[in-house]
């Protein structure tokens, strides 16, 4: 925090939604250490922001539409001081009804402007009425919502530089540039029920949010970051609303402002995972070949659109998980709910999709008395099927994981051995399952799977390299940092990536989607390689003995000094055919003398990949990353406890750049996963839960939201990670970010199992769970 550096604080809605009638602030005023409060008519430039639609305000003008929208900003002496001038802020409401949960949507035909969307193959009406089914099946799945619970919450520091003419900030993203237009054209207004707030065009993003907040031009505003501490979606898009809130007060008192949220806070108004509601209608033969899926598929966008759409077509695409159905019909829609915006978060809908398939998969199963990897197995696509949305699959490798992993858990021995527990054990009981995933590789919006990059390489043979993408703990820069040394064929230690910065790789696509290192990784080769062509004519001359002078006086020398570069020069001529300081023979060196350019802007696009949602079909996905887990579960009929026993994970991650970090994606995507179907349970102020004050976030911390510990990691975690050659990423790697996350539906699978041969020994009728 620089010296005269001051503390922000928010000023937030109390109602899911009301019309602010007035504003007291005068308390604030007088509050200790007080610098100033900013409301929306202060903006310098535009209030109206949005990562796809500009449908949010910065600050609420005349309505509030949800719990926690910031309505102001305080700013004072210490975060302590600048939180009590705030909570001295009264605002008096007019309230309006408010839509709190995706039934009420439904109800209330509440939806984000133009996000219906339509995927069809085959015939599904004349499959159910032509009798090629011999049952059919319906029923809802709804899928719950997750907090991100990164470890560091939404931070960013903000100064100005130069009498307050350039503003620069460090902050807490996934995403320091831009994101222009998309397809989802904004409709002018959003209406829930009297409220109207105005839907601009031309959204804007980060460093793009800045600019326009201040109405500076986006060359004079700079956003970094070093690494940040977690991100898990969470802060794709939602950190830049924050981001824009504190340069306000900076820009205008011309100061350092830090905002960073409380962890209560960030619960309660940064987005979660999206809850969904699935409805189907599923048709299959006596042997359980599904022939027809109609599907209705809806999630809670909340209060604006922010990436919902995106989000709502992932899970439309994964709605298929690894099964071959030759007649489908999916429908979408996004709900406009009085909720926070709902955002990204690993897996960004594909998580959401699956579990919907996995349950009537696993409803078929107990409808034909089979079990439900028997359904899974006869329904596995195959090399050269077709998709719903018309990408035809290549380099499946699916049944290949699949019977590794079938045949590492022993399953069917498994499988007997929890029979014969359940028969000698009444209050507790075991269950088993196996699941499958397969995971699109790309963003599904095209123009964001491009990536930049800029390597330096000093005359010291050292290379520093810059790229588009944030470090958030998966290793994205050592993987990267990997391929710059095997492209220089130099040590790891001499690259170094020390931060991401607007102003050396401009106008970068958030770090997600799981694609970083393929794309990063990609842009970066590209860059080493323009640079070892302008290397190769010296280095063919001769035989070089290094690429770079490995005594560390001449580092101190070359890079310290500007005195160490004139004498490094004249050293190299002077030693030139001296034994013991062969400069001559050292690559970098002849190069720099020779006045090669040694520094190179890469860049990288994914090819092949297209979609049109006019006709519901394409190539979305560069590639898919493949998957399937085995877990044995235990629960406690008594309490309702559950605890996995084993849990077994393959992935077929191609010829993985850094197994040790793939390892830790995998267990950390799991166990993450895990929190989500078993553990970790939102309560909001709804129908449901009327002891909570509408629309207000009851579970806001750790002592009511349960994460995962360490004693929830299932003793047994085993993976695979040798999977095939990927010839459509770099060094033939895979993307695994996201994949494994819904592999942790087999513990949730493997409870419901459990839970078959509790009722069907108290006689309890079993129905479909
Ligand atoms: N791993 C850690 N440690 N922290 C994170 O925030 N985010 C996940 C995943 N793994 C995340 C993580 C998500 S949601 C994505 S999309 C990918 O990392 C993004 O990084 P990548 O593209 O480099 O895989
Ligand atoms: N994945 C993750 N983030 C995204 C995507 C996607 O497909 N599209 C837009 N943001
Ligand atoms: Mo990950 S949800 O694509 O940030």
């Amino acid at each position: 925090m620089p010296p005269n550096g001051l503390h922000a604080a928010l000023v937030l809605s109390r109602k899911p939604h009301a019309r602010i009638l007035s504003i007291d602030d005068s308390g604030a005023n007088s509050s200790p250490g007080f610098a100033g409060i900013f409301f929306h008519k202060d903006v310098p430039g535009g209030n109206a922001i949005g990562p796809v639609v500009n449908d949010e305000e910065i600050f609420a003008s005349e309505f509030v539409t949800f719990v926690g929208q910031v309505i102001g900003v305080v700013v004072a002496d210490t975060q302590e001081n600048a939180k009590l001038a705030a909570r001295k802020v009264h605002v008096k409401y007019e309230e309006l009804p408010a839509i709190l949960s995706i039934e009420d949507a439904l109800k209330a035909k509440s939806f984000l402007p133009n996000t219906e969307r339509h995927i069809e193959k085959g015939d599904v009406d004349l499959c159910f009425q032509s009798g090629c089914c011999d049952k059919i099946l319906e029923g809802e799945v709804h899928v719950g919502g997750q907090e991100h619970f990164y470890l560091e919450t939404n931070s960013s520091l903000v100064w100005t530089t130069d009498s307050g003419n350039e503003v620069h900030m460090i902050s807490s993203t996934q995403n320091l540039g831009i994101i222009p237009p998309d397809r989802f054209t904004p409709s002018p207004l959003h209406v829930i029920g009297n409220a109207k707030f105005i839907a601009h065009e031309c959204p804007q993003k980060h460093q793009k949010y800045v600019s326009h907040v201040l109405g500076l031009p986006m060359s004079k505003v700079v956003c970094k970051t070093k690494r940040i501490g977690g991100g898990f979606g969470g802060k794709e898009t939602r950190s830049a609303c924050f981001a824009a809130v504190a340069c306000v007060p900076s820009y205008l008192l011309n100061r350092p402002v830090k905002l960073t949220l409380d962890r209560d806070i960030d619960m309660m108004i940064s987005g979660q995972r999206h809850t969904f509601l699935g409805k189907y209608k599923v048709g299959f033969t006596n042997d359980g070949k599904v022939q027809a899926l109609d599907l209705e598929i809806y999630n809670n966008g909340g209060n604006s659109l922010d990436l919902s759409g995106a989000v709502l077509e992932r899970a439309m695409f994964h709605s298929d998980n690894v099964y071959d159905i030759p007649n489908v019909r999916i429908n979408g829609k996004v709900c406009l709910t009085n909720f926070p915006s709902h955002t990204a978060f690993r897996g960004f809908g594909g998580p959401q999709g699956m579990l919907i398939t996995e349950n009537w998969i696993q409803r078929i199963a107990t409808e034909l008395k089979k079990s439900p990897e028997e359904i899974r197995e006869i329904n596995f696509q195959s090399e050269g099927c077709v998709t719903h949305y018309g990408q035809q699959l290549q380099h499946f490798t699916l049944p290949r994981v699949w019977n590794e992993l079938k045949s590492s858990c022993e399953f069917l021995k498994a499988r007997g051995e929890v029979d014969q527990f359940n028969l000698q054990n009444r209050w507790k009981k075991r269950g088993v399952a196996m699941v499958p995933t397969k995971f699109g590789i790309s963003f599904t919006t095209k123009f964001m799977n491009q990536a930049g990059a800029l390597v330096h390489v000093y005359t010291d043979g050292t290379v520093l390299v810059t790229h588009g993408g944030v470090e958030m703990g998966q290793g994205l820069h050592t993987k990267v940092a990997q391929v710059a040394a095997s492209s220089f064929n130099i040590p790891l230690s001499s690259v170094f990536i020390s931060e991401t910065s607007t102003d050396k790789v401009p106008n970068s696509t958030p770090t997600a989607a799981s694609a970083s290192s393929d794309m990063y990784g990609a842009a970066v080769l590209d860059a080493c390689e323009q640079i070892k062509a302008r290397m190769e004519p010296i280095a063919s001359k001769r035989n070089f003995s290094s690429f770079a002078e490995d005594n560390p006086r001449m580092v101190a020398y070359t890079q310290g000094s500007f005195f160490g570069c004139i004498f490094l020069t004249m050293w190299g001529f002077a030693l030139f055919g001296m034994k013991s300081q062969r400069l001559d023979l050292i690559l970098v060196t002849a190069c720099y003398l020779e006045r090669i350019d040694l520094s190179a802007h890469g860049f990288y696009i994914t090819p092949d990949i297209h979609f049109d949602w006019k006709t519901g079909k394409g190539s979305p996905f560069s590639y898919f990353t493949y998957g399937a887990s085995f877990a044995e579960v235990e629960i406690d009929t008594l309490t309702g406890d559950f605890h996995t026993r084993v849990a077994n994970v393959f992935l077929d991650l191609g010829h993985s750049i850094n197994p040790a970090i793939d390892v830790g994606q995998i267990e950390g995507a799991f166990v993450q996963g895990l929190g989500w179907v078993a553990l970790e349970e939102l309560k909001w102020g709804d129908a449901a839960q009327q002891w909570i004050p509408p629309g207000c976030l009851y579970t806001c911390g750790p002592g009511s939201y349960k994460i995962p510990s360490i004693n929830d990691v299932p003793l047994n975690l085993m993976f695979h990670s040798e999977g095939a050659p990927n010839p459509k990423a770099i060094h033939s790697s895979k993307a695994v970010g996201e994949p494994p996350f819904f592999l942790a539906s087999s513990v949730f699978f493997a409870i419901k199992d459990a839970i078959v041969a509790a009722r069907r020994e108290w006689g309890t009728k079993t129905g479909f769970l």
